[in-house]
This record gives structure tokens, sequence and C-alpha cells, in this order.
């Protein structure tokens, strides 16, 4: 049962995380603590994610590391992808520059006229960027992820974020959820105003355009998570709409059209309302 008005996530343990590489060879990722960290937070850590500790990075692949400041994913021994993924609520500079169009889209893909703060569920959280915004325009959050790291590292990005007295009302709005939302979804306890899906868009990995964060985050993307079954469990919980982002030129998810779509430069927005609303979806053959 996902009780929507509870402070706090829960943590699935035990789940082995896996990704592929370029070859499709299977890697176990490992966890790291770089100096400074303390022992039994990565020991723990790498036991509830499942990952196995190393007393040191390795020199190339993907690894989980635990720095004082924060929780990152890398992948070493690639200058094409240098960078490190975590997750920061804090960098309001940051923040305004990202997208502000997209953004705005989504808030008005997502809103209900005359409800205060109607719960949606963000069924596909990743790291938390959408949900994040939405809660700050006043929707309450489930957030829901399916893989433990992309989870650990939104979890520890929400951490951080509580020391700052001005994000403490959106914080209050977010809950987090670590699971399969196809599991997840139909153990809500209260109905939801809507439900967010934000599936990965299919791989461009060589494409210079995908920035280095998205890359990242594709490599660590659970391949057995087809998105289709997502939209139809989302589309069984009557909430009153179903909003999924897709490139702006990709086919409807599960070929199913949406009653409407709000587009941007580069994606766009399907809205499918919920039974007894105006516009019903229909099934494209
Ligand atoms: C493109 S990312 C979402 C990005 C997110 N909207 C943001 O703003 O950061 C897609 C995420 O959905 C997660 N996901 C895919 N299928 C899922 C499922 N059935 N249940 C929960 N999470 C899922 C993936 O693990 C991935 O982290």
């Amino acid at each position: 049962m996902i009780q929507c008005g509870r402070l706090k996530g829960n943590q699935q343990k035990n789940h082995r995380v896996i990704i592929k590489s370029m070859s499709e060879r299977t890697i176990t990722i490992p966890l790291w603590g770089a100096p400074g960290t303390p022992l039994l937070r990565t020991e723990t850590l790498a036991r509830d994610l499942g990952l196995s500790r190393v007393d040191a990075p390795p020199t190339e692949g993907p690894l989980v590391r635990l720095t004082e400041e924060r929780l990152e994913f890398c992948t070493l021994g690639d200058p094409d992808l240098s960078g490190a993924l975590w997750v920061d609520f804090t960098d309001t500079h940051a923040q305004r520059r990202s997208r502000a169009s997209a953004r705005e889209l989504l808030i008005r893909a997502a809103r209900i006229r005359g409800v205060d703060h109607p719960l949606l569920i963000d069924a596909t959280a990743g790291l938390g960027r959408d949900g994040f915004l939405l809660a700050a325009h006043g929707f309450r959050v489930v957030m829901i992820e399916a893989n433990p790291v992309v989870a650990a590292l939104l979890d520890d990005g929400l951490r951080r974020a509580r020391h700052l007295p001005r994000l403490e009302a959106v914080l209050a709005r977010i809950r987090l959820f670590v699971g399969n939302s196809l599991e997840l979804l139909p153990q809500l306890d209260e109905q939801p105003a809507v439900i967010y899906l934000d599936p990965m868009f299919p791989q461009r990995t060589k494409s210079a355009k995908v920035k280095q964060d998205l890359r990242l985050l594709q490599l660590l993307d659970r391949h057995d998570l087809a998105p289709e079954p997502l939209l139809a469990a989302a589309l069984a919980i009557g909430a009153n709409k179903v909003v999924v982002k897709r490139p702006l030129k990709g086919p409807f998810l599960g070929g199913i059209a949406p009653g409407h779509c709000l587009k941007g430069k580069a994606i766009r927005f399907d809205v499918y309302p919920g039974p007894g609303k105006k516009e019903s979806p229909v099934q494209i053959v």
C-alpha cells in the first residue's frame, strides 16, 4: 500500500543493479566511498542497493561514488563521458536556465483547475527534475523510481535540499518510493488527480546533442521495463488525466492517441483525460 499522506518513502532492499556495456555484456556496478566518508554508510548503501563495495575506484567502467558532499554515478576511463551524475535541487541558477519553456509546458499539461495541491504520481521519477518542478507548482508529488541507483541519487538530492529553508514547503509535498510503478500504482491509498509518465526516449547515445547526464542516465536504464504497459496501468487508475512526455515527432505511446498534445521545440506532452472527462483515448490500429 502506498500511503500518499505519509512522510517517509521506502527503500527496496537487495536489488542487484546491472547495466549493459556497449557490447551487451552485463556489468555489476561497484560502489566506492571516497576518503572521509564513513565506512558504515558505504557498507549500508552497498547492501541496500545490491552493489559490491570496493576499497579503491576501478580505472574504467561504471561506478557509484559516495563523496563527503553527495552520491554520484559516473563511468571511468571514457573521455566522452568524463562527468558524473548527481541530483541537485539547490542550484537555482541551473534550474532557471534549463529548458524554461518545456517546463512551463509540463505545468500547463498537468494543471488541474480549482484543486489545491492535487496529488500527482510521477511514475517514472528518474532524477526528479520534473517531479520537483511540479511540487514547486503546488502538486503533492509521489515519485516512484524503479532503478535503485537512480532512486538513491534522487533520495540523496532530496536529503541535501532539506538543508535549505526556502525549499521546505516544496519538499514537504514530495514522497519517494523505490519500485516498479506497474506494481505500485494499484496500491495507492488515494485517487491521484494526475499520473505523469516520462519513459526513457529511444537511445541516441552517439549523438553529440544528447547531454552527458542523459547519457549516464541511459546507461542505468533498466531495459526490462517497457513503457507501454505502464500507460495501460496508469489509464486503468481513473485519474483526472495521464500526461506522457514524448519526443516531438515520436509515435504515441502504445499507439494510443491522447485527447490532446502540448508541443514544445523538441518534446511534447500527450494528455489522456480520465474516464468521464471530455476527451477519451482512442486506440490507433
Ligand atoms: C527519462 S527518466 C525520467 C526523468 C524524470 N522525468 C526527470 O525529470 O528527471 C525515466 C525513468 O523512469 C524509470 N522507470 C521506467 N519504468 C519504470 C517503472 N515501471 N516504474 C518506475 N520507474 C520506471 C527509469 O528507471 C528512469 O529512471
